[in-house]
């Protein structure tokens, strides 16, 4: 495939979005105490393009890691534009083999003498014989070579493509694996995501909101949340980003902050199931003990000792596993509100 068609075809599809640095720093500074003496896995990131593997590999030392494992995807146009490195000079616009490469990590030193551990002596350490190894396959996370380095990870901490987001979790899931990963809040509605978080197996990390993301050239410009940088570089903003971890954190025990007070008239039932009616988080009251329907982004706030979450509510399709109450009749299983239809809503309730 041309690389314009190859470009073509991946446009919009949420599969190139660069995770900044800060949003990295802002969210695995309350993790540290999990790092020490682990293997970390970035399993959807180009060593020379990703932050996740900056942010490890530059504190490598620090966190006191025992090793650190980076795998790119031929997909990524990063990979392309590295690829001299594996496959020799081309003649330019020459359609080169694209290949996909891993990186480990068991040490990093002070390569250039200057006092300190940084970017400078992880490019020095990137070029020194055998620390980049191409990959045989194309750096799928679900092939086998990858799969075996999962089985070698402790954590694994990225952003992995937004389209697979099902099969990366069940991945983590299916082996076992402790995780830091970003992903759209929405993905708390996907059936086989939606009872891992109702089970306490997953849940929300610290950082939840617009996340701007580093988007490749061919990224066609748009009229809102998007910029170019003053170097050229574009930037897009998504909505709704959140980090789901398996690994425990303080704020998941932290107080839930109640303002509102429960009135009958501020708070209507759905039409078709036994739970009031809670249009924002903040707005969740106090002194109600029956089920109430919250936004998804409730999630960022959930205090497993202070809410049960019951269900998730059903668009179209009623079913009661997922659900976890009575559908009470009527042509649409969506919850209704003076049949009119609401989002998507957590079904929660207060313990006692
Ligand atoms: C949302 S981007 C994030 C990149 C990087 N993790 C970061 O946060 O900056 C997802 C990355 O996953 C890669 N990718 C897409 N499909 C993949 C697959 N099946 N296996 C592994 N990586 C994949 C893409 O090439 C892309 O670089």
């Amino acid at each position: 495939m041309a690389i314009t068609n190859l470009h073509k075809s991946r446009k919009d599809k949420f599969v190139e979005f660069y995770t900044r640095l800060e949003d990295i720093e802002n969210e695995l500074c309350h993790y540290t105490e999990y790092f020490e003496g682990k293997t970390i896995l970035c399993n959807c990131d180009d060593p020379y393009e990703s932050n996740f593997f900056y942010y490890f590999a530059t504190r490598f030392n620090d966190l006191k890691l025992e090793k650190l494992i980076c795998t790119c995807y031929n997909g990524s146009p990063v990979a392309y534009t590295q690829m001299s490195f594996f496959d020799g000079d081309t003649e330019e616009g020459e359609q080169v083999k694209r290949s996909a490469y891993k990186v480990e990590i068991k040490e990093v030193e002070d390569f250039d003498k200057n006092g300190a551990t940084n970017i400078d002596d992880i490019d020095i350490l990137l070029k020194r014989e055998g620390v980049v190894k191409r990959l045989e396959g194309n750096g799928d996370f679900r092939s086998a070579e990858c799969i075996e380095l999962l089985k070698e990870a402790d954590i694994v901490v990225t952003n992995p493509p937004f389209s697979l987001f099902r099969e990366y979790m069940a991945q983590l899931i299916e082996y076992g694996k402790k995780f830091l990963i970003i992903g759209k809040i929405d993905a708390v509605a996907y059936r086989d995501v939606f009872p891992l978080i109702r089970d306490n197996i997953i849940w929300c990390g610290y950082n939840v909101g617009h996340f701007w993301y580093k988007v490749p050239a061919y990224y066609e410009e748009k009229s809102t949340d998007f910029k170019i940088d003053e170097y050229g570089q574009k930037w897009r903003r998504v909505g709704n980003i959140c980090w789901y971890t398996n690994l425990d954190i303080k704020k998941r025990h932290e107080k839930f902050e109640f303002i509102k007070k429960y009135r009958p008239e501020d708070y209507p039932k759905y039409d078709n199931y036994d739970a009031i009616n809670v249009d924002l988080v903040d707005d969740i009251p106090d002194n109600y003990w029956g089920v109430m329907g919250v936004p998804a982004t409730f999630i960022g706030k959930y205090n497993p000792m202070v809410f049960d979450i019951i269900g998730l509510s059903a668009s179209v399709k009623y079913d009661r596993d997922i659900v976890g109450l009575d559908f009470l009749g009527g042509n649409d299983a969506s919850p209704l509100l003076a049949q009119k239809k609401k989002y998507a809503r957590i079904f929660i309730q207060r313990r006692r």
